[in-house]
């Protein structure tokens, strides 16, 4: 039997992306497809996307908080979407969160609220084709609000998801916005929508879900915690019999060195001499030396605190002297941007950073990249280390929440056993940090483990297989149990 799904989501790859949700939200419905989950994905209509839509039609038209609106529904790469056209909100250059100077949108408060509420009216069965999901899956703090709405109606409703992707993203804005999107003041309670003396998107979700979902187990069980929980926790603590912990995958054919059309030419596990031509091409591209005796790490990440890259500054001596080089991709904190950037300045030929965003120089970078490193304080679940897997370029991570979770460390037991794929580290430590880049040179300079264990990163599993199958489960056990209240 099928189950009708509607995801509630800021972003979806390759449409519109700025990290892992995108790629999440992406790749899940196509993998819950072939399991009989008709997935269809709410996101805002930001400039450029409706017009990739096919079959576009109109399905619902009204007003949203006072912002005119409609939805459209139609297909677009691979995923069949549902795209919030509210012109007053979405249609204007800049980022999806953030405008050109980089500050966040001084109305996303009602923007998201706009999306939640949409969904909130789907849920109800709003739309003119019939089409009426048994769940509402909500991602994170932007689609959160739609379960809150839910709730609140007094009509029956579907059951209803949230996943947490980053718990340190949460949504919070003054109260005095409460009745510029129609939420009752009488809700603002610490047991509802009130966090410390303010309005949190993400904790209405997580209050009014039926099932509380992240993206690794270890995270899961890290969210309980104060370290991690950032002031969550005693809420999570209370959601605890409805918390999942399901790992995210990769999409298999977006991901693939066997057919991307990025790499100079395919390599696989068991040809691996396309690897190599890899490497050569991204170097000469980059202008990086050639051999060094070291392997060539690579970074492709958000520069923020969370990713710990400020403690790969304070490594780099070490990488650099076990004849390392680094090829960096990334963007965040203009602290760090200048930092990477003074880096290469000193170590050319050693050295190359790139700031900005660039899709197609990430494919290359898995490609051509001998080592990928992922230093986090913290990681819901990570997908870099899970392209580095996928692509044969050995992770290089910190102990904690989805790294933790996908790659298991080349120590001495582990390659006898031959079940190493990367290297793990304490997190938050330069010095434990230096000392895997230093076993990550041991092993590079015995040419014969080192391909060992990139052959075994590769078979490694990192699609959705086992993934997909548990959500799909979920999705039935919710559905079973039909409209909620009313
Ligand atoms: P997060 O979502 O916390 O940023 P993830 O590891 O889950 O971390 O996902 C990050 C995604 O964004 C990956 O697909 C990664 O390749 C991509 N990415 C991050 N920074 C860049 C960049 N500067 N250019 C291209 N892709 C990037
Ligand atoms: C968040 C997390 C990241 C995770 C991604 C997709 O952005 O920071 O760890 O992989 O969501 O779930």
């Amino acid at each position: 039997m099928s189950r009708k799904v509607l995801f509630v989501v800021s972003e979806a790859a390759p449409l519109a992306k700025t990290g892992g949700l995108a790629d999440v939200a992406g790749a899940l419905p196509k993998a819950l497809k072939p399991l009989g989950v008709e997935t269809r994905l709410l996101m805002p209509a930001y400039p450029g996307l409706a017009e990739q839509l096919t079959g576009a039609t109109v399905l619902w038209s009204g007003a949203l908080h006072g912002e005119a609106a409609r939805i459209l529904g139609g297909k677009a790469k691979g995923l069949d979407l549902l795209l919030l056209d509210a012109p007053g909100l979405f249609a204007r250059q800049g980022g999806i969160y953030a405008g050109p100077d980089g500050r966040d949108w001084p109305d996303n408060a009602l923007r998201f609220a706009a999306l939640g509420k949409a969904a909130a009216e789907i849920g109800f069965g709003a739309l003119s084709d019939g089409w009426r999901p048994e769940v509402v899956h909500a991602h994170d703090w932007q689609g959160a609000l739609a379960l809150a709405y839910l709730d609140f109606d007094g009509r029956p409703r579907p059951a209803t998801a949230i996943s947490i992707h980053n718990i340190a993203f949460q949504g919070i804005f003054d109260r005095e916005i409460l009745p510029r999107i129609g939420l009752p003041e009488a809700r603002f309670t610490p047991d509802d929508l009130e966090y410390y003396g303010r309005l949190s998107f993400l904790k209405a979700g997580i209050v009014h879900a039926d099932a509380v979902m992240t993206v690794s187990p270890a995270y899961a069980r890290e969210l309980t915690t104060p370290e991690f929980g950032m002031g969550m926790e005693g809420l999570i603590r209370s959601r605890e019999a409805d918390l999942f912990g399901i790992l995210n995958g990769v999409d298999l054919e977006e991901w693939n060195p066997e057919t991307d059309p990025r790499l100079p030419e395919p390599y696989s596990l068991r040809k691996l001499k396309g690897k190599a031509a890899a490497t050569r091409a991204l170097c000469a591209e980059l202008g990086l030396e050639q051999e060094t005796g070291g392997p060539l790490f690579v970074v492709v990440s958000r520069l923020t605190w969370q990713k710990g890259f400020d403690l790969l500054l304070g490594a780099m001596p070490r990488l650099l002297g076990r004849g390392g080089r680094l090829a960096l991709l990334g963007s965040g904190e203009s602290e760090l941007e200048r930092a990477f950037r003074d880096l290469a300045e000193r170590h050319p030929g050693r050295v190359a950073v790139r700031i900005g965003y660039d899709e197609d120089l990430s494919h290359r970078l898995f490609g051509g990249g001998e080592a990928v490193l992922a230093p986090s304080r913290f990681e819901p679940c990570g997908l870099t280390q899970l392209y580095g897997l996928r692509y044969g370029t050995l992770p290089v991570v910190a102990r904690t929440g989805g790294l933790s979770d996908t790659v298991i460390d080349a120590n001495d037991a582990a390659l006898r056993a031959g079940a190493a794929t990367g290297f793990t580290h304490d997190p938050n430590s330069m010095e434990a940090l230096s000392l895997a880049i230093g076993r990550a040179c041991d092993l590079y300079a015995r040419p014969e483990l080192w391909t060992q264990t990139v052959r075994r990163a590769m078979g490694h599993p990192v699609g959705w297989t086992d993934s997909a199958p548990i959500y799909a489960a979920h999705y039935a056990r919710l559905a079973q149990g039909g409209l909620r209240g009313g």
